[in-house]
This record gives C-alpha cells, structure tokens and sequence, in this order.
C-alpha cells in the first residue's frame, strides 16, 4: 500500500425477502427485508489529496467527485472531524449502476470506511452505521454484510442465524432502474388495484437456518418485483428463464433490473449461468455466493 492510502473492498447485495409497507411523514416506504451479501465486489482506493475527486472505471455512467455517494461520504465524515475533504477516491466498479445491487451505497460504505482509517478518525462500528444510515437507506448494511433483517427504511440491521452458503446466477440488464421510480410504480400500482403482498419473513428465516436451498426458494419474495417488471418488462422473460434452465427459484434484486436466481451448489450454478448466458437475454451473467463479508479494508498482498 502507497502511504497515504487505504484499500477497501465491498460487497453487492440481493434481498432474499423484500416486504414494501406504507410511505412514512418523510416519505420512505416502511421496509421488512433480508439482505443478503454477495461476492460481486467493488475496490476503493482512497488516498490523500487536494480537494475531492471521485473517479469511476470499470463501469461507464457512474456520477463523479461530489455527485458520487463516495464522495458524499468522505464530506460527510471531514465536516464531522472539522478537516478539509482533501481525498482521491478511485473506484474498481464490479456491481452494476442502478441494478438493485446497492452499488452506489457499497461504495459510499467503504468510502467512510477508507476515509476513517486514512484520517485517523477513531470512529465506533455504531458510529459508522449513524454515518452509513445519513448518507442512505441500504448503506449501513453494506459495513455489516453477511445475511441480514433490515427494518425501518432499511437502515436498522439486525444479522440472521443462517450462515450456510448459497449459489447464485445474476442476470444483468442493459438498462438500470432508478430506485424512487421503482417505489413510485409501487405506489401507483397498489392505488389502482389489489397487488399480492409478500406477507411475514418468518418461514424464510427459518429455511435459511435450514440450510435448504429448495425449502428457501419457496419462500423468496420481493414487493418491487411487480413494478420492476411493470416498468421493464422483458424481466418477465428473463425470471421465467431462470427456472426454465433448472434454477430453484428466480427473484428481482431489490429494485431491479437484475434477477438472482437460487441454485443448488456451485456446480449447479455454472451451469445454470452458461445456459442462461446462451441465451442472449441480458447484457451479463454473474456466477456468485453468499453471504459474503461487509466492507473492509484490505491489505497490499491481498488480492481480493
Ligand atoms: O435511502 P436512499 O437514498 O437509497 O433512497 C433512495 C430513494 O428510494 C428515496 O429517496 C425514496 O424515494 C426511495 N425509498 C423509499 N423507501 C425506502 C428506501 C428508499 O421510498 N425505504
């Protein structure tokens, strides 16, 4: 590692149970969910600087500098310690912009938690997550990673029993979902009509202690699936491609566009993500296992 700089690496998610309940005052939607870590990574490089400067690669399309959810972290932190935000963020962009993955709020947790190291800010994990739930509702659970219940708007995490591992296929989408559209499309279709609601997260919580990839696919549910397929609607395709070619279950990640489809082992997973490869129906296909760790920070010899 250069002096002066921190390396972290964070994970994406995908929610195994996402319950969508009335919108709150403040105009978040009250959540029950499980959030689930993947290892899909992105690598921050944070180091000092003058001024701040947030640059993506990897992935095109990504808000730069003080538009970037990174960099609304590192001010956040050095107005906290009374510091001027002099940082160069760079991120290695794995997790797909606007995929229901938490892309953008994984790196604004492993910004505030490269920022802390770089400045010496001797900063709580509960002090972390006041930070992490400032900046967004999905950011807290990226510090914890693992398998999780998220309650309030998503930002009060509590970590789960279940800690067998689960194989994944992620369908990636050409074009992404903006969150809020997501939640609005929720909203309108629940005031036009009766929309089926995904009910209590008991039993899945039960069959992830199981260890049961088959017992938890029967209990996957995601509330936004319907309006992420209202509002893009060839997803409907690429869920029903999912099981077609052997997968347990498929489900929309969060908000969408990207589908995670349960396997049996890994094996089962390669294959079921050649297959679905084949196919030709979206822009990328992921082969990947949960629960992976939080954020953290990793060392020069390391290579993941
Ligand atoms: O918390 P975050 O900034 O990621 O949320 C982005 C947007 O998603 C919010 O402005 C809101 O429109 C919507 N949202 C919501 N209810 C939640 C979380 C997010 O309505 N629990």
């Amino acid at each position: 590692m250069t002096p002066g700089s921190v390396r972290v690496r964070v994970p994406a998610k995908i929610n195994l149970h996402l319950g969508v309940g009335e919108v709150r005052p403040d105009g978040f939607h009250e959540l029950v969910t499980v959030f689930h870590a993947v290892d899909l990574y992105d690598k921050l490089t944070v180091a000092n600087g003058k001024g701040l400067r947030v640059r993506t690669v990897g992935i095109a399309g990504a808000p730069a500098d003080g538009d970037n959810l990174a960099g609304r972290a590192a001010l956040l932190l050095a107005a906290h310690a009374g510091i001027p935000c002099d940082v160069r963020i760079e991120i290695v962009k794995t997790i797909p912009i606007a995929g229901g993955m938490a892309g953008g709020s994984a790196d604004a947790a492993a910004a505030l938690l490269g920022c802390a190291q770089l400045w010496n800010l001797e900063l709580t994990r509960a002090e972390l997550a006041g930070f992490a739930a400032e900046l967004g509702s999905d950011v807290p659970f990226a510090l914890t990673g693992g398998t999780a219940v998220g309650t309030g708007r998503g930002e009060l995490i509590a970590p789960v029993l279940g800690k067998h591992p689960l194989h994944w296929v992620l369908a990636i989408s050409d074009g992404g979902l903006s969150t809020p559209a997501v939640f609005a499309e929720l909203d309108r279709l629940r005031a036009a009509g009766d929309v089926p609601r995904v009910g209590g997260v008991t039993a899945l919580l039960a069959a992830l202690v199981s260890g049961d990839p088959g017992l938890l696919a029967s209990h996957l549910g995601n509330d936004m699936q319907a309006a992420a397929v209202s509002l893009q609607p060839h997803l409907r395709r690429v869920l029903f491609a999912g099981t077609q070619e052997g997968a347990l279950a498929s489900i929309v990640s969060g908000s969408g566009p990207t589908v995670a489809m349960l396997c049996r082992s890994a094996e089962h997973a390669a294959e079921v993500g050649i297959n679905i490869a084949g196919l030709g129906i979206c822009k990328s296909v992921r082969v990947v296992s949960g629960p992976a760790p939080g954020a953290r920070i990793i060392s020069d010899n390391e290579k993941s």
